[in-house]
């Protein structure tokens, strides 16, 4: 039996991932209707990949279509770059601040390697969490910032902005991850207000980052950016990226805003690399393509339901996401249920720890390759 998209959605709502996945589960989607856009899996080697956050789906057919037809002598001449000004130009319109706030860069890591590197030291501290996305971390400990690390809630998993406010007073600079990785987890916009407001007034020189690289996949209501606060204070910045919801790891785009000082003081200390022409243009044509992002933005959020479905339906518990992954508690290593995934040709996340004895972090992939995932994760679990 096919299902439509409308039934797929029905299914899930009752709950029986068990049933549905019996009857048909996610069926390959015919057509976005917005855009004509064809899903397609994207195997590698055989292996598929729900291992690092990256999309199932790639960019969206009108950025394809932009790198196609920038594939041309052109780009023989690239010391500076077309597009990568207007790109730059784009993102300023699009928030509405100035190019002056926004800084490129060869995806969002030099970033986050550039502002450990800017604002701590060796007696300027890194606080960030435990676990999150490791970059500002491993850039902390590499030039010998002491390192606070605030566990999350174990009840939510969300971050403990509590915590990390206490530990934020003297320290060089705060990683905020909104939603976070590995968790899913986000926070609302009266709960970031009020961490950035204490954490500035508590310890008036910390910088803090908040990174937003999955903001393009949480719920309606339940975030907003912390743009407002980097344009009203000058420690606070955020960083995005174009490799998640847009489709575009490969293609290495991300960006900064924030103040300028700010963000020289980041791009001075690190890097940033060049972004390329054809990166530029796929990324204009990414960042104006609204209908696209929605879409891959519903899509995720129907694979992801119907994941998180099925193993409700095996009894294991998943903090509510709001990105392209799950941190599901296993109740055992991570490490042996990743084995006997591999065994089935799916790599799925890494440790975690401190959470290494009980979670696992899974990406979603396409419809497809969740439908066969589940099957596996049934198998290897039963
Ligand atoms: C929270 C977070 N920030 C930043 C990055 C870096 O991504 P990129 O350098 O591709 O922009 C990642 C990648 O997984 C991430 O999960």
């Amino acid at each position: 039996m096919k299902m439509t998209r409308r039934s797929f959605v029905g299914t899930v709502g009752l709950g029986s991932a068990a049933g549905l996945l019996a009857s048909a589960g996610l069926t390959s989607k015919k057509a976005n209707a917005a855009s004509s856009y064809e899903a397609e899996a994207v195997y590698d080697g055989g292996i598929m990949q729900l291992n690092q956050n990256e999309s199932a789906r790639g960019p969206g057919p009108k950025t394809m279509e932009a790198i196609r037809s920038h594939v041309t002598r052109r780009v023989g001449r690239g010391y500076a770059p077309d597009h990568v000004n207007e790109l730059r130009a784009t993102l300023a319109d699009g928030y509405g601040v100035t190019t002056d706030n926004v800084i490129l860069s060869t995806g969002s890591g030099p970033l986050l390697v550039g502002a450990a590197r800017a604002f701590c030291s060796e007696s300027k501290a890194l606080v960030t969490t435990g676990p999150t996305y490791t970059t500002a971390e491993q850039t902390a400990r590499l030039i010998g910032a002491p390192i606070r690390s605030i566990q999350v809630d174990s009840s939510t998993m969300g971050v403990n902005l509590e915590g990390s406010a206490e530990a934020a007073v003297g320290a060089g600079l705060v990683y905020f991850c909104n939603p976070n990785n590995p968790t899913g987890t986000v926070h609302s916009p009266e709960a970031v207000e009020s961490f950035i407001r204490r954490v500035q007034r508590e310890s008036p020189n910390t910088k803090m980052l908040i990174d937003e690289a999955y903001i393009n996949y949480a719920a309606d209501d339940a975030m907003q950016t912390a743009l407002p606060l980097a344009m009203e204070f000058e420690n606070v910045f955020i960083t995005r990226s174009f490799s998640k919801a847009h489709g575009m790891a490969g293609l290495r785009v991300g960006y900064a805003l924030g103040q300028k000082a700010t963000l020289d003081a980041v791009s001075s200390a690190w890097g940033m690399g060049d972004v390329n022409m054809l990166s530029a243009i796929a990324a204009i044509t990414a960042f104006n393509d609204k209908e696209h992002i929605e879409w891959e933005r519903q899509e995720n959020t129907e694979i992801r339901a119907f994941v998180v479905a099925a193993f409700n339906d095996m009894g294991y518990e998943i903090p509510n996401s709001h990105t392209n992954h799950i941190f599901v508690n296993l109740g055992k290593p991570a490490k042996g249920f990743r084995d006997a995934c591999l065994e089935n040709k799916i790599l799925v996340g890494r440790d975690f720890p401190p959470f290494e004895q009980t979670h696992c972090r899974i990406s979603m992939g396409s419809r497809e390759e969740m439908q066969k995932a589940v099957e596996v994760f049934r198998k290897v679990l039963a």
